[in-house]
């Protein structure tokens, strides 16, 4: 494994080098590197420099240009304006840099990042005995691509799937299977479809039984106090639940083209046991305070609409324990169990308050400092095409996986119209890829903390910023690829090759792929890789339609379109397979 630097990088530093020798008192000032439609690069950092130190900005970016000697590096470099540095990198150096990649297997040269820690990320998290719903969608989508970004960057991760299998609902379904117990078949009977059907139907009887009848209500209060106290059988009625819903959790994930690793399926029972202690050490520091009864915690900024402040609760009047309290112990074991030192939590945007409370208490008692940190990446709401939360027509919430097969569907006839060569076999397959990449690539090209409109035409279009277009892009460039085959020499890189201006920007392009990645995963913005790909399939649509591939000059310029060819769909599908969607060899 060798990393490349990026010719960005190169470039940075050397006028970096140059300007410190310039003006020594400027330390270790950024150049401000950009690329530029006028050269490849344009730097910016030189003006207020020299503002800064009252000196003439022309003046100090001749001075810089004069210090630099890197002819294969740098073919160019010109002064221009009241002070900016416009910079053209030398054809050699692009595809030098290419072909270092290109050597590098599917790393592709990206470095591993020397600061990397663990990460625990906390996402895909449905509840039990309940549908899952396009919130839930939002979180393993988003969840899973930053996961893998991140690993790609050299991070240690960590998944944990917070689901929601504890708290008094359980006592109302477990009370009802003990008194009705054939109505739940073994979860080793059924697959997704009918698990959920049957928790569904279980759920509407037993809130049925529980609204109506006082003396069920008893019971079934009396029913979460032996769950929490660990009762037995009352156990062995709520693992039924637990496994009944995982059957359908993975038949989801499994349509959503995903892995989910049962060790991480990690919900607040598993905190039960810690629950009293987290507790007791919140109290114990004063953290925490008794207030009618309950125990909470106080922000100063936190105020409710009268005024009155907004306490986080950690434990009921009741001595029950809630939301908060596993929040809180599950931060302790990821922290001290796990060593993390970020936790990452992709949870709507909606429980940014609790998080908020959770994250300050925490930070109080010391479990979050410094050196470990929390963060919850809040996503949007999905709306609707008529810009309202999306909805079946009658008002209800859109079940997961109707919504998904309509996808997989629609991916199907846009298959089909164009598929010249592929069986039916073929095409299904196609469409299970196009179908759920269409919808995680939606997902992911919107920055995650905004609205996205849930609208299947527009995601499973050919023209726009869509993952069809993406895919399809790469396969076009099998395709040429496969046709190069014998007659041609294959991809090989000339480096003593002229490129063509189109070139150039895909080149340039191909080589800001680590780049682009660190930044997404530091920012935790997966949409940055998206429009970076999207990018790249319209370079290359125009390096195709500018450059003949296997119609070019000479032997050596079809050689090297070839391995430009190559390494763009290496770097496409590198970049898909972190999103989680799939990059078909034929399309
Ligand atoms: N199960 C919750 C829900 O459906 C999300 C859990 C989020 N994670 C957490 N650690 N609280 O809303």
């Amino acid at each position: 494994m060798a990393s490349v630097t990026s010719l960005t990088a190169s470039v940075h530093q050397r006028l970096a080098d140059a300007l410190s020798a310039a003006l020594p008192e400027a330390g270790a000032a950024d150049p401000l590197l950009r690329r530029s439609d006028r050269a490849d690069f344009q730097a910016n950092g030189i003006l207020a420099l020299a503002k800064k130190l009252k000196g003439n900005p022309r003046e100090l970016a001749a001075q810089v240009v004069s210090g630099i000697t890197a002819p294969d590096l740098i073919k160019d470099i010109e002064v221009s304006g009241p002070g900016f540095l416009n910079i053209t990198v030398a054809d050699g150096a692009i595809t030098e840099n290419l072909a270092a990649r290109a050597a590098d297997g599917d790393r592709l040269g990206v470095p591993l990042n020397p600061d990397a820690g663990t990460t625990v990320i906390d996402y895909a998290q449905p509840n039990v005995a309940k549908e899952m719903h396009v919130g839930h969608l939002r979180s393993a989508v988003i969840g899973d691509a930053l996961r893998q970004m991140l690993d790609f960057t050299g991070e240690k991760t960590i998944g944990r799937h917070h689901i929601g299998d504890w708290g008094t609902q359980f006592g109302m379904l477990i009370q009802y299977l003990v008194e009705n117990p054939d109505q739940l078949a073994p979860a080793a009977d059924v697959d997704g479809e009918q698990a959920i059907s049957n928790l569904n139907r279980v759920y509407k009887a037993s809130r049925a039984v529980f609204d109506a009848d006082e003396e069920f209500k008893g019971r079934a209060r009396k029913r979460v106090v032996a769950l929490q106290s660990g009762d037995k059988e009352t156990l062995e009625m709520w693992q039924r639940f637990v496994d009944e819903s995982k059957v359908y959790f993975y038949s989801v994930f499994e349509k959503l083209d995903m892995e989910v690793r049962d060790e991480e399926i990690v919900g607040e029972s598993a905190y039960n046991d810690m629950m009293a202690e987290t507790a007791r050490l919140l109290e114990e520091s004063g953290v925490a305070v008794r207030s009618e009864g309950a125990l909470v915690v106080f922000f100063d900024d936190i105020k409710g609409k009268d005024d009155k402040p907004v306490p986080l609760i950690v434990q009921k009047a009741d001595g029950g324990f809630g939301y908060a309290a596993s929040d809180l112990s599950a931060i302790r074991d990821r922290v001290v169990d796990l060593h993390a030192t970020t936790l990452l939590y992709v949870v709507d945007v909606r429980q940014s308050l609790h998080f908020k409370m959770v994250f300050e208490a925490a930070r109080r008692m010391g479990w979050l400092n410094d050196e470990v940190t929390a963060h919850n990446m809040g996503y949007g709401t999905v709306l609707g095409a008529d810009g309202k939360p999306f909805k079946t027509r009658e008002g209800e919430t859109v079940r997961l996986e109707d919504l998904l097969d309509e996808a997989v569907q629609r991916a199907a006839e846009v298959v089909r119209e164009k598929a010249r060569d592929l069986t039916e076999e073929e095409i299904q397959e196609r469409a299970f890829q196009v179908g759920i990449g269409a919808v995680k690539y939606a997902d992911l090209s919107t920055s995650a903390n905004r609205d996205y409109k849930f609208d299947l035409d527009q995601m499973v279009s050919l023209h726009g910023d869509t993952s069809v277009y993406l895919q399809y892009a790469y396969a076009r460039i099998q395709s040429i690829l496969r046709k190069a085959g014998a007659e041609t020499g294959g991809p090989v890189a000339h480096p003593e090759l002229e490129l063509a201006p189109a070139e150039r920007a895909l080149g340039l392009h191909v080589d800001a792929f680590g780049d682009t990645l660190a930044e997404a995963a530091a920012e935790y913005a997966p949409h940055k890789l998206a429009a970076y790909l999207y990018q790249l399939a319209s370079l290359y649509t125009s390096f195709y339609d500018k450059c003949p591939v296997l119609k070019a000059d000479t032997p050596a310029q079809i050689e090297n379109r070839l391995f430009l060819c190559d390494i763009t769909a290496r770097t496409l599908h590198q970049g898909m397979t972190l999103l989680g969607i799939r990059t078909p060899e034929r399309l």
